[in-house]
């Protein structure tokens, strides 16, 4: 459910036509839905709203502090993987004691930062962090809270490079061992008070099976920890719940609510949750102007001003991004105001099959492949849909493309709140030897 939906054949989000941003602010650019945003945490939080539960957005998703602050203010914890993700959270308002640090790679200094803040606990990822944490704790004269990220080795049944509960992947540490490191820790590292265990299997999971066979071994490992004396008040089962991209059909947070409720009924803990996706993926477009159509030998190309560096899912997943038309091309109109839906065959409405690719020098750096769209025309402007989530957060500079603005709607207004990179930005920094 999100809040871009056409009247009278013009894109709108929520009360503000996407042609209107577009014209004000340029392309390409992200647009999010204040609303949609709201809801979707709602939805979420509620689904759990009968058990002791704490929701940690996980901000790597969609990282703006205005996107964060929605959340935050509904009370929102978050989930954080880097030293500037805690800055970020922390600058929109998050609470420490809502805060987890997950990632198999966490340096010293960001230890340091996140210990000085006060975070509520550090999702483990080896032994060896393990200690180093503890090691930094005792410098800083401070307890640290944790839970290890244990992999349960559950398939995902998602993409390979987004599933991440497999023996062969880099994370989490493989549940026997865990066990060990967690009674290890509470005869040696005395800086160290275990509080949770952690699981995060993968991302854009539209299964719940994968999610209830994680929870099983999660909850003999709970067992097994408190059979050695170690009390365990969190549960974390990370994020990954999916949405619909094309046809995909993924679980509602509440039929995922219930299916954790009913597998975790009577383990006393705290569920934590990490998700991201299913908050921001439906709430944010990409908006992009047409530049040149051509003719290929083989292919019909679009070539629009956005590129794999403004939104890199297509390019390293070969993700779908339904795209719509923002205003009808004229002629024909629609008559009645329906949805224009691009994607089906339109009486009397141009169609072609055509690549949508931007101006960067990779064959990889397209939008979609072979789609049936309408005849769009150098100026026309397009919606890459479902960009909200892992789009503008994964934007980078490659070929020295300033990064795209980024606007909320709420309502009937908009505002920037991200500006779009200048020249100037591209260079900062740099410097030429003398
Ligand atoms: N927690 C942890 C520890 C994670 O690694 C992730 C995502 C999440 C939570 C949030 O997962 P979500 O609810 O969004 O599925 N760039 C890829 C997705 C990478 C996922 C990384 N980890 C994409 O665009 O599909």
């Amino acid at each position: 459910m999100h809040f871009f939906t056409y009247k009278k054949n013009k894109l709108y989000a929520e009360a503000v036509a996407v042609e209107r941003i577009a014209k004000e602010v340029g392309t390409p650019c992200y647009i999010y839905s204040h609303k949609t945003l709201a809801r979707h945490y709602a939805a979420f939080d509620e689904a759990f709203e009968s058990v002791p539960h704490l929701v940690c957005y996980s901000v790597k998703v969609n990282s703006n502090i205005a996107a964060l602050n929605i959340f935050i203010k509904a009370g929102s914890g978050v989930d954080i993987v880097s030293g500037g993700e805690l800055f970020r959270a922390l600058k929109a308002g998050a609470n420490p004691k809502k805060i987890v640090y997950s990632g198999v790679g966490k340096r010293e200094d960001e230890i340091e930062y996140a210990l000085k803040t006060g975070i509520l606990m550090f999702n483990v990822e080896s032994p060896e962090e393990l200690r180093a944490i503890n090691r930094i704790a005792g410098r800083l004269k401070r307890k640290a809270g944790f839970a290890i990220r244990v992999n349960p080795d559950v398939d995902a049944k998602t993409h390979p490079y987004i599933s991440t509960g497999l023996k062969e992947n880099k994370f989490g540490i493989e549940t026997n061992q865990a066990i060990k490191e967690y009674v290890y820790a509470k005869n040696k590292l005395k800086n160290l008070i275990p509080l949770g265990v952690d699981c995060h299997i993968g991302s854009q999971i539209t299964e719940l099976s994968p999610f209830i066979d994680a929870l099983k071994k999660t909850k003999n490992i709970i067992a097994s920890l408190r059979s050695k004396g170690i009390e365990i008040k969190y549960l974390d089962i990370g994020g990954g719940l999916g949405i619909t991209y094309k046809d995909e059909v993924a679980p509602h947070p509440s039929k995922y609510g219930k299916a954790v409720i009913d597998e975790t009924k009577g383990l006393g803990v705290t569920l934590i949750f990490e998700p991201g996706r299913v908050m921001a993926g439906n709430a944010g477009i990409l908006v992009a102007k047409v530049l040149y159509t051509k003719q290929g030998t083989e292919k019909n190309f679009i070539i629009v001003d956005a590129a794999m560096n403004d939104l890199a899912r297509p390019s390293l997943y070969g993700s779908y991004h339904a795209i719509k038309a923002v205003t009808p091309p004229a002629p024909p109109l629609i008559k009645g105001g329906r949805e224009w839906d691009f994607n089906k065959r339109v009486a009397g409405g141009g169609e072609i099959v055509a690549d949508v690719v931007g101006p960067i020098c990779e064959s990889g750096d397209f939008f979609a492949k072979d789609r049936e769209l309408p005849e769009f025309k150098s100026g026309d402007l397009m919606a890459i849909m479902s960009a909200g989530a892992y789009g503008f957060s994964m934007s980078s500079n490659y070929n020295s493309r300033p990064r795209a603005a980024e606007v909320m709607v709420k309502g009937n207004k908009f505002s920037v709140i991200r500006q779009r990179e200048t020249y100037n930005d591209l260079i900062k920094g740099e410097k030429i030897l003398k």
